[in-house]
């Protein structure tokens, strides 16, 4: 982080390779921001992060230290927080009167009627175009998975995709990649709303110690991280939060600390760069990761603000208590850590005080080799769950030796299956186990009927799950054929 922070009434953001200044309410999104300043390429569909048209291009750091290219939507991201940031939209692929590879593409494949949608699109295809191991892996389809398109149908779309080939050898965004991304500015914000008169304050310390004075001295601060829960409270809800406080690029709250016994995340890590950062060696957490939103929302959702929601529907709580996660709390009193299960205490209540942030979750090692994390939604991809259940389990010798279970959805806050893993632990490892623990299963938590599903429903997928997992963990190597009977 960059520079002592000092008041400013203009933020500074470079767009298409040109400084542009913001000077708008700090409540303005960057897509409201764009496209007053004549980029009017990103739409806006639904202003809460659902369709994709508003999606661009930010320079974000890469774990090798130069630069990835990250799609984002633009409707939930503060102006405020592209201060001293880079941004390319649509606008600023195109090379004078030629064409993006992506443009082209699409083009000539027909992926574009309307075109609504299709500046949002391309923003997305590009950020993929230049992921640095795309060439190993291939085009990643679902790194569109946050572009709706209403006319075209998607096979031209995919066709355009499965199209591209590598970036040119002078291509400047792909030799941007090999310089350092811009460190967060400190930033201290403030205008006014010419609506309402009222001053707003957006404020990104350089440290976690600042932040943590700013907390302690107005816990009323609003605390905002990628603010893809907190830029729908503003669009759709007129939430405006006059004194906002960002900690998504504060040092202290990034990257990934393993020791011997424990794996901590930073709290301000994107659920992005955890998937790509860890890479598989918390399975379970590997599992979650697809099934979380859109690639765009979670390119900007962090693992803490996740936590910060308090909600009983949050998709991290299920696995992260099957994990037996700890979070680390800060504040200027100094870090606590407390057990996940101990953390929720009611409806979007817990026990983190006003003036706490999460800093870190910590996961314990060993981890159970067994696990699941079942998602239980509308769609299958980039929704809300109705139930979700993460499942950790030891198998020894065929006996169940242990058994953690993690429920959302399914009462006001997430929750430990307790009961149930009771039962099973100390069990054979079967079918017969299973079927005898799924009535026990079924009856945790206080289910209640809403929009998404009813009570009976959230019982009937509790009821299921476990003989769910059981069939899925057959001939997984930590289950010999022994253990399963
Ligand atoms: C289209 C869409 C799809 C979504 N799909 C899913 C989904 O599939 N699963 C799911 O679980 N969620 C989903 N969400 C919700 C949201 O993306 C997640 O909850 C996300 O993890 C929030 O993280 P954030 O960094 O954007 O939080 P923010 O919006 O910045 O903040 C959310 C809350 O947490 C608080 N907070 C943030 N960071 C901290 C911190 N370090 N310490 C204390 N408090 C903090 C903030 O004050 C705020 O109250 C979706 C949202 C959208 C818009
Ligand atoms: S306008 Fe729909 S995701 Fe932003
Ligand atoms: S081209 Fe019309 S919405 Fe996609």
């Amino acid at each position: 982080m960059s520079a002592a922070t000092t008041d400013q009434s203009t933020a500074e953001v470079t767009i298409n390779g040109t400084v542009r200044e913001f000077d708008g309410p700090p409540h303005t999104n960057a897509l409201d921001f764009l496209r007053g300043q004549g980029l009017t390429g990103a739409k806006e569909g639904c202003a809460e992060g659902e369709c994709g048209a508003c999606a661009i291009m930010v320079a974000r750091p890469d774990e090798s230290g130069g630069t990835r290219w990250t799609s984002v939507n633009s409707c939930l991201l503060p102006a405020a927080a592209l201060d001293g940031g880079e941004v390319v939209t649509s606008e600023g692929l195109a090379d004078g009167d030629s064409v993006h590879p992506v443009q082209e593409e699409m083009a000539v494949r027909g992926g574009s009627q309307c075109g609504y949608c299709t500046p949002g699109f391309i923003s997305s295809m590009a950020a993929e175009y230049y992921r640095p191991d795309r060439c190993e892996d291939g085009f990643d389809l679902h790194s569109l998975s946050g572009n709706l398109c209403r006319c075209t149908g998607y096979r031209p779309i995919r066709d355009a995709a499965n199209a591209l080939g590598q970036p040119a050898a002078d291509d400047p965004l792909a030799a941007r990649r090999d310089r350092p991304a811009p460190s967060a500015r400190a930033t201290d914000y403030q205008r006014a709303d010419t609506a309402t008169g009222t001053i707003g304050r957006y404020r990104r310390p350089s440290t976690l110690a600042e932040a943590a004075s700013i907390l302690s001295a107005d816990p009323e601060v609003t605390v905002v991280a990628g603010a893809t829960d907190w830029g729908v409270e503003v669009n759709i809800k007129g939430a405006r939060g006059k004194n906002i406080l960002a900690v998504d690029r504060l040092e202290e709250m990034r990257g990934i600390r393993r020791t011997a016994d424990f794996i901590e995340l930073g709290a301000s890590q994107t659920l992005s760069e955890l998937e790509r950062e860890l890479s598989g060696s918390i399975p379970l957490l590997g599992k979650l990761f697809p099934q979380f939103a859109s690639r765009l929302i979670r390119n900007g959702a962090t693992i803490g603000g996740n936590l910060g929601t308090g909600s009983p529907i949050g998709d991290t709580p299920p696995a992260l208590l099957a994990l037996e996660a700890e979070l680390v709390l800060t504040s200027v009193r100094g870090s606590r850590s407390v057990a996940l299960a101990d953390y929720f205490t009611g409806y979007r209540q817990t026990v983190r005080e006003a003036d706490e942030l999460i800093t870190a979750i910590r996961i314990p090692l060993p981890l159970s080799p067994l696990t699941s994390f079942q998602k239980i939604a509308k769609r299958r991809f980039d929704d809300i769950s109705s139930v979700a259940i993460g499942y950790a389990v030891d198998i020894q010798g065929g006996m169940i030796a242990k058994a953690r279970i993690g429920l959302g959805g399914v009462a006001a806050t997430p929750l430990r299956a307790t009961a149930t893993e009771a039962l099973l632990e100390g069990r054979p490892w079967t079918l017969e186990t299973v079927h005898a623990a799924a009535e026990t299963l079924a009856a945790e938590g206080t289910p209640m009927d809403d929009h998404r599903a009813s009570a009976k429903y959230r019982t009937a997928m509790l009821r299921s799950s476990l003989e769910r997992f059981y069939a899925e963990q057959l001939g997984h190597p930590a289950v010999t054929s022994k253990e399963v009977q």
